[in-house]
């Protein structure tokens, strides 16, 4: 018996819950390891989950604490909200004229030449106020909410000065107040040279180390500093000096790794970094080096799928022992798609993924990599974020390779209305 509480809540029956619970942070998975809970329920009291288990069983337990139910009609699948580990959806602009050079077979360096590039939605950016950022970014992320992604990383990255880059902050910060999702702020303002800096790589770098990060952690806006770690951005060597300042100065450390070239994820390990993001040219060497390493692997098949390039080695990262993490990296250069589920599930296809991983990698292994203990499962002690969808059979989901969404989302165990 359980004590009267008017906060308590019985959300289900649900036909299938897979909490998430209880599966590895690392390696491979098969969907045995799912083990669902059929005829599911999930109290919650607050914005916290109390306990999962049998819904007859629940309500047993809880009827005479008063607890509200809200029932669930029909068969629906339930798991946690999804986790997008890597966005750039605060931008302004678009980048139609890149897309479609690229498609018709000019190089990085014609349509860089043309006014493209990363540059180009700098200047967008730049010329975009605050308050536009943010409602741009708000935007996208409601839309990623009804797509069942409850939590969602932003970075910066378009604005490269002091200034533009805390206007960047600042606005992914504000987006919050008009957004049920989770927002996780990080810092990118060493995505490439700014052209306009007048100096090198290295003076660039002291200044955002001197001026930006300690305005970032005074005010609070970000936890997080992530670097382009390339030929055509930073090199390792370059980049070295500011990801340790950043450390020592209490931001966790993730980097854009392996993209094209290798040497990222291996700075990422020698660093100790939270993730390496992207992979795409790892070989054998790295993903050994990563599966010895604690840094946890975050792929962005919507790269690969709007620069018309491979996937990262997903199958071989999972075989030698590490985690695996698939994001959106929704950005208007490389990957303007931003359907995290559909990317995810398309990836699990070309790379033998099973359901587990596919789930894990957008659910409870998104949270680590986001360094979110609370999140990316459903068990007692973590939010209520929860999305179902209409369907008796969990495997369906991907079967439907992203075009099934959810039907009902909960974000901290309120109800979003999703027309
Ligand atoms: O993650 N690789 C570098 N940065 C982004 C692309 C940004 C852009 O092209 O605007 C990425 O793919
Ligand atoms: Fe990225």
């Amino acid at each position: 018996m359980v004590t009267s509480n008017n906060n308590l809540k019985l959300i289900g029956p649900f036909k299938q819950l897979l909490g998430m619970d209880n599966i590895p942070l690392r390696g491979a998975i098969t969907d045995t390891d799912l083990n669902p809970i059929a005829d599911a329920g999930i109290v919650t009291e607050n914005d916290t989950i109390v306990a999962t288990g049998n819904f007859e069983v629940l309500y047993q337990k809880y009827r005479s604490a008063g607890i509200e139910v809200e029932s669930i009609q029909g068969n629906r699948v339930a798991m946690p909200g999804f986790i997008d580990a890597h966005t750039h959806i605060c931008f302004a602009g678009n980048r139609v004229s890149d897309y479609a050079m690229r498609n018709a077979g000019n190089t990085y360096l014609e349509i860089a030449a043309a006014g493209g590039g990363i540059w180009s939605t700098v200047n967008e950016c730049r010329n975009a106020t605050q308050q536009e950022l943010a409602t741009l970014t708000a935007a996208r992320a409601n839309k990623m909410l009804h797509e069942g992604i409850t939590t969602i990383e932003v970075k910066s990255g378009y604005g490269l000065s002091v200034i533009e880059e805390l206007k960047m902050l600042l606005a992914i910060n504000d987006a919050q107040n008009n957004t049920p999702a989770t927002l996780i702020p990080t810092c990118l303002a060493a995505h490439m040279l700014p052209r306009d800096f007048g100096g090198s790589k290295t003076e660039y770098l002291n200044e955002i180390s001197a001026k930006l990060l300690p305005v970032l952690k005074e005010k609070s806006l970000c936890n997080r500093v992530d670097a382009f770690v390339e030929q055509s951005a930073f090199t390792p060597r370059e980049i070295t000096p500011y990801l340790l300042h950043a450390q020592e100065s209490g931001f966790a450390v993730t980097i854009h790794a392996d993209q094209f070239t290798t040497s990222g994820s291996e700075l990422a390990i020698r660093l100790n970094a939270v993730s390496a993001d992207h992979l795409e040219a790892s070989t054998e060497k790295e993903i050994v080096a990563l599966a010895k390493s604690p840094v946890i692997p975050v792929v962005l098949p919507g790269a690969s799928m709007g620069l018309g390039m491979h996937y990262a080695p997903a199958r071989k990262i999972l075989d030698a022992g590490s985690s695996l993490v698939i994001a959106s990296d929704f950005n208007p250069g490389s990957a303007p798609m931003g359907l995290l589920l559909l990317q995810a599930c398309v990836m699990g296809a070309a790379q033998k993924l099973t359901n587990a991983e596919v789930f894990a990698a957008i659910t409870s292994r998104a949270a680590h990599a986001l360094q979110l203990p609370d999140k990316g499962q459903l068990s007692a002690g973590k939010k209520a974020d929860i999305i179902a969808f209409d369907t008796s059979d969990y495997r369906e989901i991907t079967w439907h390779q992203g075009s099934m969404l959810p039907q009902l989302i909960w974000k901290n165990a309120v109800k979003i209305n999703l027309i």
